[in-house]
């Protein structure tokens, strides 16, 4: 794996937008796997920037996401599909029709998750998939487990998910308690892996994960075995690592 070392917030952003645009302007029509949460939010900032000036153009990109709140429909402002569109698709030349989540209203997850795998299969498999972390340790919604689950799934959120993604609700009430989340396999197949992680409350969990066991108790721990995975943190998430590489 390799350590970009970032100073903060905003130059991790920056040289994750970096290495997204350089992507983009190899392969204008690339399959980019996208993620939510804070951590990517300025990453999609810069991204937008860069188009507005000219110097990138999504006309032929797609795009699959992570995951997705299952029974939140994509117009419900705290579902994955709306943030995505608020923060990035909104503002750049995108064709909505190439871009792909899970489908939080389809009840049937069998279906619905065996239909996401053929979807990623069908676009040739991503070339660039963006990672935040929680803070257990999940990717996507993949939480800490007995073992890891390869392909898209329903996941019942932990306690802890729960909580702290009930910054973005009304009240912890109002998270969903269950997601459709691509697996682990999905993730690792993707033919790159770039994840931001900023701030000293995820200096901990980002410790276990590259400096401790491969194990699907530290579900991100698995990208240490992916042949061409990137990390890019702050000098606070990374103040606990002791080889930097
Ligand atoms: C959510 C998402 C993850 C994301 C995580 C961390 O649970 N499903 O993809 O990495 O939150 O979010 P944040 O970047 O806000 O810490």
């Amino acid at each position: 794996m390799r350590i970009i070392r970032a100073r903060d917030a905003a130059d991790a952003s920056r040289k994750t937008a970096n290495i997204i645009s350089a992507q983009v302007i190899l392969k204008p029509d690339c399959v980019l796997g996208l993620a939510t949460g804070s951590s990517p939010i300025d990453t999609y900032r810069q991204l937008i920037r860069w188009y507005e000036k000219g110097d990138l153009d999504f006309a032929k990109t797609r795009t699959v996401n992570l995951d997705e709140y299952v029974g939140l429909s994509p117009d419900h402002p705290q579902s994955y599909a709306y943030f995505m569109n608020t923060n990035f698709f909104d503002h750049i030349n995108i064709d909505k029709a190439n871009t792909h989540l899970p489908n939080g209203l389809d009840a049937d997850a069998e279906h619905q998750c065996s239909n996401y795998d053929a979807l990623i299969r069908g676009l040739g498999g991503v070339d660039l998939q963006l990672l935040g972390i929680g803070n257990n340790g999940h990717i996507g919604f993949n939480e800490p487990d007995e073992a890891f689950i390869k392909g898209t799934h329903c996941v019942d959120l932990t306690e802890n998910t729960i909580q702290a993604n009930s910054r973005f609700f009304e009240s912890i009430d109002e998270v969903p308690r269950q997601a459709y989340t691509m697996g682990i396999l999905d993730i690792v197949q993707a033919k790159r892996v770039v994840m931001i992680v900023t701030g000293a409350h995820k200096a901990q969990i980002l410790k276990d994960a590259f400096e401790g066991p491969v194990t699907p108790k530290v579900p991100a721990s698995i990208m240490q075995l992916h042949p061409d995975f990137t990390l890019v943190a702050d000098e606070a998430a990374l103040s606990l690592m002791e080889n930097l590489g």
